[in-house]
């Protein structure tokens, strides 16, 4: 989805900018530009394509280099008008005194276009976000961040926008209304980013912007509003990721680093949350006592995408481990269907970025409905996690890579430690809950014993490169973990895959199953096993080729199927974090050998701040 980064300080500013933008390269992006003020200039600059192509236009203007100390740029995904270097951001009124970037979308843009063009000012790209720099231009007397004010107050949708104008060389004025922006605070500099991986290298001192909030910032200083433009003081956050974590490192993807990084992040995950010897899980930031959790009758977990997926492994938790009722909606379905939300419901939302859109309307209907929300997050400060007021942070660090890995077994580890806290709570021993709480604290090891079969992994991955549909199958928790397979190897290599519980696959699929459709069947030795391999030979009669994913050591699932990826043994509740880890590895070995652009797979975004 579209980036924003704004500097003001003392350096260049054209570098900074450049840089801001290459790490935000990661969301995807068919365009980028950016605007430079200094003392009564505005420079333009916007390019399709990469961000590289943009630093090569930028070296035509060699007196950005040194005086130009101001400045904003984006990355934009196009959702109003073709990707163009006329549709880049920024936007500029039509005397090149103001620019703008912008996040989100304007819905009332026609409405307000068609108001602004009788008044006589034209527009040169046929994007939404072009309003808003004419509706700061004609709201304009002197002060940026009134007429900034002014504008946006006429806008209806969602908006995260910076602004610059010639007349006001060194300010950036940002507003924010559901997308989400942060400010950078540095020594003699400050920034505004839509994402903080784009602050990382220059600092990790954050202020989030709430919405409806509007900020002046400049080299010395910050001027903050809230919606009612009212000065506010907003807490500053420490991020402790380090610019490194948001680096490749010498992995030639984000997404194999993030992969290999597993047994660091799960081990993070549960960190200082296991007491072994009470057997129960401590998560503060439930802030729930045990008399709260004991009230608790019902879960709806609501999510997106592969969050979604990890809160259909967590439904298989809640409701094996604590008896506990529990539903998994897709964010958009909860807040458009008017779910009933009991007394004692508790909602969980999950989500690696905080920023989806579609779950941050399920966490604003779940707190409207009175329902005890607790939110699972990996970016701190994000939007999910403030509205939600309480939850349980993923400490996965920074995922840079479009297709979700680390943040997925993360929130699968931290949803076995809720279920293990519920179960403890309720109908599980002190001893089972020592039992559970150790194999937990072995997943990070199991996960590492899958990563060093990478290259037996690539080796199968290979045979199966040139086949252009796929099926996953998989029972109990192993059911969420073939569509959070088959997920990523559509989602990185364009490869038809969809995931199926291995039960259904006789109720209409099955008609499809030929030489030309692989079965990637999960016959982990946990419960269901039997009855895989059942399946199994189904597939096989009807001449699919089939991998499978079994427990080091099953010849009895070797010797039916075509190829085995083995994971260590581990009970039923373990066994989606090790297949999970090699069905990633799988899909990204697949996307390698077909070419495919695996950081930035085409089409997607990795934080869908829009409906
Ligand atoms: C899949 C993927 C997406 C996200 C989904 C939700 O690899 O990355 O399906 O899981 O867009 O995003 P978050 O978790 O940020 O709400």
């Amino acid at each position: 989805m579209c980036g924003i980064i704004g500097y003001t300080g003392h350096s260049a500013a054209a570098p900074i900018l450049l840089d801001g933008l290459r790490r935000l390269e990661y969301r995807g992006y068919d365009s980028a530009g950016l605007a430079l003020v200094g003392a009564g200039t505005l420079t333009e600059i916007k390019e399709v394509g990469k961000v590289a192509r943009l630093e090569e236009a930028c070296a035509g203007f060699p007196e950005l280099e040194n005086d130009v100390c101001c400045g904003i740029a984006h990355t934009r995904w196009a959702t109003h008008g073709v990707p163009s270097a006329v549709n880049a951001h920024p936007h500029c009124d039509e005397k090149y005194e103001f620019a703008i970037v912008h996040n989100g979308i304007v819905e009332n843009h026609h409405e307000l276009r068609a108001h602004l063009e009788k008044k006589g000012y034209h527009f040169r790209s046929s994007t939404d976000s072009e309003v808003i720099v004419h509706l700061i231009a004609e709201a304009y007397e002197g002060d940026l961040l009134s007429a900034t004010a002014a504008a946006v107050r006429q806008l209806s949708g969602t908006y995260g926008i910076a602004v610059v104008s010639s007349r006001h060389p060194g300010l950036i004025v940002a507003a924010r209304k559901g997308s989400p922006l942060v400010i950078g605070l540095g020594e003699g500099e400050n920034l505004i980013a839509s994402d903080i991986s784009a602050l990382l290298p220059r600092t990790r001192k954050v202020i989030y912007l709430n919405d409806g909030d509007i900020a002046a910032i400049r080299p010395d200083g910050i001027d903050l509003r809230d919606v009612s433009n009212v000065p506010v003081e907003r807490e500053v956050a420490k991020i402790d990721w380090d610019a490194a974590a948001a680096e490749k490192g010498n992995f030639p993807h984000f997404m194999l680093k993030e992969i290999f990084e597993q047994p660091e992040t799960v081990e993070n995950a549960i960190r200082g949350r296991l007491n072994l010897e009470m057997g129960n899980a401590v998560l503060n930031g439930l802030e729930l006592s045990p008399r709260d959790l004991a009230q608790i009758s019902r879960i709806v977990i609501a999510g997106c995408g592969s969050s979604m997926h990890a809160g259909m492994v967590g439904e298989y938790y809640f409701e094996d481990i604590a008896g506990i009722s529990t539903s998994v909606e897709q964010a958009a379905e909860f807040r458009y269907r008017n779910p009933i939300i009991e007394p004692n419901t508790l909602v969980i939302p999950i989500s690696q970025s905080g920023e989806t859109a579609d779950t941050i309307a399920a966490v604003r209907e779940a707190v409207g409905k009175g329902a005890l929300v607790t939110a699972l997050c990996n970016v701190v400060g994000s939007t999910i996690a403030r509205e939600a007021g309480r939850g349980v942070y993923l400490h996965a660090g920074p995922e840079i890579s479009v297709a979700s890995t680390k943040a997925f077994s993360s929130q699968v580890a931290v949803l076995l430690l809720m279920a293990l806290l519920l179960g403890r709570n309720r109908r599980l021993s002190r001893s089972e809950g020592s039992e559970l709480a150790r194999e937990i604290e072995q997943a990070p090891e199991l996960i590492r014993q899958v990563l060093a079969q990478a290259e037996t992994i690539r080796a199968i991955a290979k045979r199966y490169a040139a086949f252009d549909d796929f099926f996953y199958i998989g029972r109990g928790c192993l059911y969420p973990t073939a569509l959070e397979g088959a997920l990523k190897l559509k989602e990185i290599s364009y490869v038809h895959a969809e995931g199926y519980h291995a039960a259904e696959l006789k109720h209409g699929p099955i008609a499809l199953l030929d030489e030309r459709h692989p079965v990637l069947a999960l016959a982990n030795d946990i419960p269901g096993r039997e009855k895989i391999l059942g399946n199994i030979q189904e597939c096989r009669a009807r001449r699919a080729p089939v991998v499978a994913v079994a427990t080091v050591g099953d010849r009895e699932v070797e010797q039916l199927t075509d190829d085995v990826i083995f994971v260590p043994a581990c009970s039923r509740f373990i066994a989606p974090l090790p297949t999970a880890v090699a069905l990633q590895l799988f899909a990204y070995f697949i996307a390698v050998e077909r070419g495919c652009e695996i950081d930035q797979p085409r089409n997607l975004a990795k934080s869908v701040t829009v409906e």
